[in-house]
Formats: C-alpha cells, structure tokens, sequence
C-alpha cells in the first residue's frame, strides 16, 4: 500500500454515534449523561472504541484507508451548562485530562489511563486498524479545555493529577480575554473564548511544553496522523513550533487543521495552510458542492470549477482535505440534495485534487432533517450496515481508484467540459489519467470532448458503461439526468531507484510549452547538464512536482536548482545560489522550494 495519505480515503466518525461494542460503559461516571432512547440529542448514546473494533471490517470493505475519530480525551463529566441546559460531552471536544481516554469509550476503568500499560482497548483497536492497513487520525485540541458548567471551568488533569482551572489558574495557563465578540480581529478571535471554553494562552511555556509533551505521547502509542481543532484560533507561530516540534519526534507526520470555513476565499486560512506545517479543511469546495448539487443554485459547476482554478494560491492543493459534508454543518441531504445528488457530490471528492474524508453514515444516506439538520441532528445513530448500498458500493470503488491511480493522488486538475450543469474535469500524472463527467442537469450530449486518455476503449468505474476515446476526443458523450462517468488510465511507474526524494517546487508561473527540471552536481541531477536533469511534473499554475532516485548520492549532501526548459527558446536557469540538501540513505524524502528562493 503506497504510504502517500494521498492514496487514502479518510472516514470520519463522532465515536459516540457509530455503534456501542459494549453497553456496560453507556452511562459513564455520571449516569445522567446517558440517554437510552436515542432522543436526547445532547447526551452520550452508547458508541465506544469495541463498537469501532467490531466494525473495521465494515470500514476496510468501504475502502478507507484512514479513520478519524472525534476526541478520545476524558471529558468533563457535568451535564449542565452555565445556562441549565443539559449538553454532555458526547463530542469530544471538553477535555479535562489529555493523557486519559474517556469512560464512556473503554470496557474497564484500568483502560482509561492508556498510557500506563499496552494492552488497552486502544491498543487493540490500533492492532486491529493497523491489520487493516488503516491509520488512525486523532483528534486533537490545543486551543482550549472545557467550559463554564457546575464543575469548574477549565479544569486539567494530566493522567489524573489536577493541573490548573480557570478559576485556580495556578499556571497561569489560560486566556483572560472574554468571549469572541469581534470576528474580524484578529486578536480577539485567537485570545477570545470560543463558546465559552477556557482559552489556553501559548505565550505560556509550560502549556506549550505539555502539550507538545502530550501529542508526541499519542504519536508513539501508534496514531498516524492528526486532525488538528480550532486551528484559526491560535497563533501561526503556535502551530509552526508545534507542528515542527511533532515533526522533528515523526517525520512526515500529516497534520490536517480544522480552520472553519477555511480555503480559497479565506486568505488568512491559505496564509495557514502554506505556512503552518498543516493542510486545511477545504470549506470552500464544500460550500461549492453544496450550491451545486445541494441548494442546485444557478451557478452550479461553475462555482465548483471556480475553487480548483483559484489552486494556485496553495503550496500544496493535493493535499487539503475535501469532503460534503462535516459534525459541525447539516448533511448534504438535509440542505436539499437528493440521494443521487449525494453520489455525484462524494464521487466528486473521491476524485478531484485533495484528500476525501467521508462523515460517518454518508454511504447509508443517514440524515435527520429535524431543525434543518442542523447540529446536533447531523450527528444521529448509524443504523444501517448495508455493504451493498449504492453509495458504499461507489466509495469502494473510487477509493481502490484512488489507491491504483497517481493522478488521482497527485496529478493536476484540467477542466475539459463546463457549464453551470456540466462539468468534466482530467486529472494527469504522466501517463496516468482520470477523466471525470457530471451532470446535474437534464439529459444531453456533449463533444467532442478532448481528453489525455489514450486512443482506446473504456469502461466507466462506476457503471461499467463502455466509451470510446479517438484522436484524442470522446466524440460524443449521452449523458442522463444527474449522471456521473469516471473513466481511468493508470499505468505502474516503476519506483525510483534508491533513495526517493520528491522535489516540490511553488511560485513559478509556467507558460505553455515550458518544463522545469531539477539540476544540480550529483549525477542523478545531471552534474548540471540541463539536458540530463530530472525533469518535474506540472500539478497547478503554482506547484510543480517530482520524485528523483538517489543511489549514488544517497546519504550525502547535493547542490541543486531549477531551470525552464522550451523547445523554441534558450532554458532559464534559476537566479538562486544553489540549494544544499542532505539525501537520507535509503527510504524517502521531500524537499518543498520556492522559485529563486
Ligand atoms: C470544531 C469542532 O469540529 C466542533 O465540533 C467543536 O465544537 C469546536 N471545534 C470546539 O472544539
Ligand atoms: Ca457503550
């Protein structure tokens, strides 16, 4: 299995909502957080770590690769709000001790101090997901703890040990700014209190100490990668210490932020995405799916085409995380979209740029449209395990694509067909294609489409429907109603010899017809010979691409820069004075550059 997450499917889970592997656990410390029925909307329901163990058979025929868990933490056990309201920590997100996992979600009280032994119900489900060939995503929060409830707010205890609160803030670990009440400061929204929860203060450096401390202790008890809460919320200098600090513990660990509302249209997110460390969410594809194929609004597709074509302001657009729908929005099916419309929109994300995370349920059209489906109804109980449904059928496939085919993973996004009803977009890397077709409107045909796809005859991933591509066009293509068509060339690149370095290279606008290549004194970069330099690969109008064998320079140092390369004109050699690099003796490296940086 390639270890690119870009290969993956993510699937997200609220643990509490997905299924209870043991009902002895249901009503926790405070019995009252429990409600049986399933009625209560703001209490815990019953799903544990043994109801994901006793379902990963399920995840794995879906096809997914990652799962991304809501919170494990031990939360805060009060039920009552400052304003009486009875809201339990079902969700993860009120932590009161870093270093402990939840009662509601282990079988035996002896579990929840996970890292006192390692053989926890944790520890299994890690045996059993890594089995599985699937990374766990834990979801982590620095921003805050918990907020104001008959218990005291902000209280912390590390594996037990009391720590600090609001109230005792013997730390002096917490912000004292009041609730966020102006949304365009800057600096209210990052010291502020975001629904009231007790605001860590970074500048602090025992509280960055600790929960740098804490986060490197999950990354060795076996999580593979990390989605990162409330992330617009703190500094940018935070995450960079932070995410360098986990990096320099586990090299090439993925870290995605949840920067609400984030992506193309929020420039301080993009500022996040390629200067934190960490990818981003990206809301505004989701808002995008949801105009087109929710809300059918007028602009349709070319809302969505708009958000690829603005990739260019993005380091790295392959590796943002899409999806339809998330815990903190209504389900796509409770904004208007019908079950078809649905499909279109996850077949969408399984094979545009960026990595697609699936919301629990979504391949059994759960949906409670109660309140418009706003939170809490987007969060109900999965009821149904049907592994023939149209939609898991669908998702196995488009993620087994996804795995066999780079240009899915990787490649750049070239509309070849757009309307506001219409829309066919090619994903290419080298020789390997993915050409894509959606319509949301009536039935039509339309050509000639042009396409990277080789002469030759295909047949639909989805439907098994044969096309023919000649000349370099589909001549014609009838489509239905709401139709999808994906259509796959992927070809086995043999792996680079030696050492593996990608080469990732942003900030030169190409024009057409012209190549970068990589060059530099070691002969695998052709002791600066234009002509036998590696060339990269064209992924955005901002990213270009590559990975370069290393054998004989492997675990040495190498010069290198860029250069232009055009068939009717004269190369130009980047103005840098070359870059030094240190290649690893075996295994895989990334270097990420700028153009004349
Ligand atoms: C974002 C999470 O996704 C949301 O569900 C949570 O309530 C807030 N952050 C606060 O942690
Ligand atoms: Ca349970």
């Amino acid at each position: 299995m390639s270890d690119d997450i870009r290969a993956q499917t993510i699937y997200f889970i609220v643990t509490d909502r997905f299924h209870d592997g043991d009902p002895s656990n249901d009503g926790g410390r405070n019995p009252e957080s429990y409600d049986a029925t399933h009625t209560n909307w703001g209490k815990y329901w019953g799903g544990d770590l043994g109801g994901i163990v006793a379902k990963l058979d399920y995840l794995q025929g879906l096809g997914v690769g990652a799962v991304w868990l809501t919170p494990v933490f031990d939360q805060v056990d009060d039920t009552t709000d400052a304003e009486g309201r009875g809201h339990a920590a079902y969700h993860g997100y009120w932590a009161k001790d870093f270093r402990r996992i939840d009662e509601h979600l282990v079988s035996s009280p002896r579990d929840i101090a996970v890292f006192r032994s390692s053989d926890t119900v944790f520890d299994r489900m890690l045996a059993e997901m890594r089995a599985r060939g699937i990374t766990l995503v834990l979801d982590v929060v620095c921003n805050h703890s918990s907020p104001e409830l008959r218990q005291q707010k902000g209280a912390l205890y590390d594996d037990g040990q009391f720590l600090t609160s609001y109230d005792d803030d013997r730390l002096g670990w917490y912000h004292r700014a009041g609730s966020i009440t102006d949304w365009r400061s800057e600096r209210v929204v990052q010291q502020g209190e975001l629904c009231g929860l007790a605001d860590f203060d970074e500048n602090v450096h025992s509280f960055r100490s600790y929960i740098k401390g804490v986060m490197k202790d999950w990354l060795d008890k076996g999580v593979g990668a990390l989605r990162v809460d409330t992330v617009k919320h703190m500094p940018l200098w935070f995450w960079q210490e932070w995410v360098s600090d986990l990096r320099a513990h586990r090299p090439g660990l993925f870290l995605v932020g949840e920067w609400f509302q984030g992506g193309c249209y929020d420039a301080a997110s993009v500022a996040f995405a390629n200067g934190s460390g960490m990818t981003i969410f990206d809301f505004a594809l989701q808002r995008a799916l949801e105009e087109a194929l929710a809300r059918s609004l007028y602009d349709g597709f070319l809302a969505v085409d708009r958000v690829f074509a603005a990739d260019g302001l993005f380091r790295r657009p392959t590796h943002l995380v899409t999806f339809v729908d998330n815990h903190d929005m209504p389900r796509f099916q409770s904004v208007g979209a019908t079950a078809r419309r649905l499909e279109m929109a996850v077949a969408l994300v399984m094979v545009a740029r960026g990595i697609p995370c699936i919301y629990y349920g979504t391949e059994q059209y759960l949906h409670d449209d109660t309140n418009g489906g706003a939170d809490p109804y987007n969060r109900p109980m999965m009821d149904r395990w049907d592994t023939q449904s149209p939609l898991y059928c669908a998702v196995a496939r488009l993620a087994r694509l996804r795995r066999d085919n780079p240009a899915i993973q990787r490649g750049y996004h070239q509309p070849r067909w757009l309307t506001s009803d219409t829309y066919a977009f090619e994903r290419g890397w080298g020789a390997c294609v993915c050409l894509a077709v959606f319509n949301r409107g009536a039935a039509r045909s339309i050509g000639p489409v042009r396409t990277a796809l080789p002469d030759g005859d295909y047949a639909c991933v989805l439907t098994g429907r044969r096309i023919a591509v000649s000349g370099g066009h589909v001549a014609k293509l009838d489509l239905a109603s709401d139709d999808v068509l994906v259509l796959s060339h992927a070809v086995v690149e043999p792996p680079v010899p030696g050492t593996s370095v990608t080469f990732q290279l942003n900030g030169y606008a190409t024009q057409p017809g012209e190549r970068i290549a990589v060059v530099g004194d070691a002969p695998e970069l052709g002791a600066w010979d234009f002509a036998k330099a590696p060339l990269l690969r064209y992924v955005s109008p901002n990213l270009w691409e590559g990975d370069v064998g290393f054998e004989r320079s492997a675990g040495g140092l190498v010069r290198y820069r860029f250069v232009v390369l055009r068939d009717d004109g004269p190369p130009t050699v980047e103005t840098a004075y070359p870059r030094r690099a240190y290649v690893p003796p075996s295994g895989a490296d990334r270097r990420s550059d700028r153009w004349g940086g």
